[in-house]
């Protein structure tokens, strides 16, 4: 979420659809070495964890991507919506995957309109979907989507990992994508956040921080990701 006029977020935006297809093998390909060492794992962990019964759960992924988070939901009989604002990525090819649908929506739209996708839904999951700013009227869209009792779970990078030799506060850095296999044809402008600047945007968009996950690389015992799992206050 960022004002239309914003040209670092035109660059964001302009920055997916360059880098769609080869998002997509990336993915696909196993070629992102923090997803392999334990944050895909840890997203559907906490996920499933937020879903105490989940046959038949509306769940909304949001910034889907390609989709393999929706797929590994459904495979849990959750009933999954993913929505991502790309059509190129939402139409992806795919396996079959009766249990879910697929929906093109931006987030602009989503924040604008609470008719687009309006669940309810018992769990929204954004992993490494958030990567413009603010993003707290994303989040309380979010929030309004949910159903009693509903969690919002992001998982996004590991701000103490992540500021590298930066400065530990918000602002824009830029992905060049050079730790991942393949090559990508942009580089990406996204936003940095530290753990307090995710607690505030929580508390802004009237969520509540219920569970903090710290996965670890499994060699390294470095952190890998931050998952923050909130309700609606
Ligand atoms: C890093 S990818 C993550 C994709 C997927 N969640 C996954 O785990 O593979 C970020 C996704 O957010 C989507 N996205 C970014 N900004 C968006 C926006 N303003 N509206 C809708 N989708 C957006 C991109 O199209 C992209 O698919």
């Amino acid at each position: 979420m960022t004002a239309p006029d914003d040209p670092t977020a035109a660059r964001l935006a302009e920055s997916w659809v360059a880098n769609a297809d080869a998002w997509t093998a990336a993915v696909r390909d196993g070629a992102i070495p923090s997803r392999r060492a334990g944050t895909d794992a840890a997203i559907v962990a906490a996920c499933a964890d937020a879903l105490p019964a989940p046959a038949g759960t509306p769940v909304l992924d949001l910034g889907c991507g390609e989709g393999w988070l929706a797929r590994a939901l459904a495979l849990r009989a959750a009933r999954v919506t993913g929505a991502d604002g790309l059509a190129p990525l939402v139409e992806a090819p795919r396996a079959p995957d009766p249990a879910s649908r697929y929906a093109v929506a931006g987030y602009d739209a989503l924040v604008a309109d609470d008719a687009l996708l309006a669940g309810p839904f018992d769990l929204v999951a954004l992993n490494f979907a958030l990567l413009g700013d603010p993003v707290a009227p994303l989040l309380a869209a979010c929030a309004r989507r949910l159903a009693p009792g509903g969690r919002v779970v992001i998982q996004t990078v590991h701000p103490w990992a992540a500021a590298g030799d930066g400065a530990y506060a918000d602002g824009w850095r830029e992905e060049t994508f050079a730790a991942f296999a393949i090559p990508f044809p942009m580089h990406m402008p996204w936003y940095f956040r530290t753990l307090a600047g995710w607690v505030e945007a929580l508390a802004a968009a009237g969520l509540r921080l219920e569970r903090l996950g710290e996965p670890v690389h499994p060699d390294t015992r470095r952190p890998l990701s931050l998952v923050l799992t909130a309700l609606r206050r």
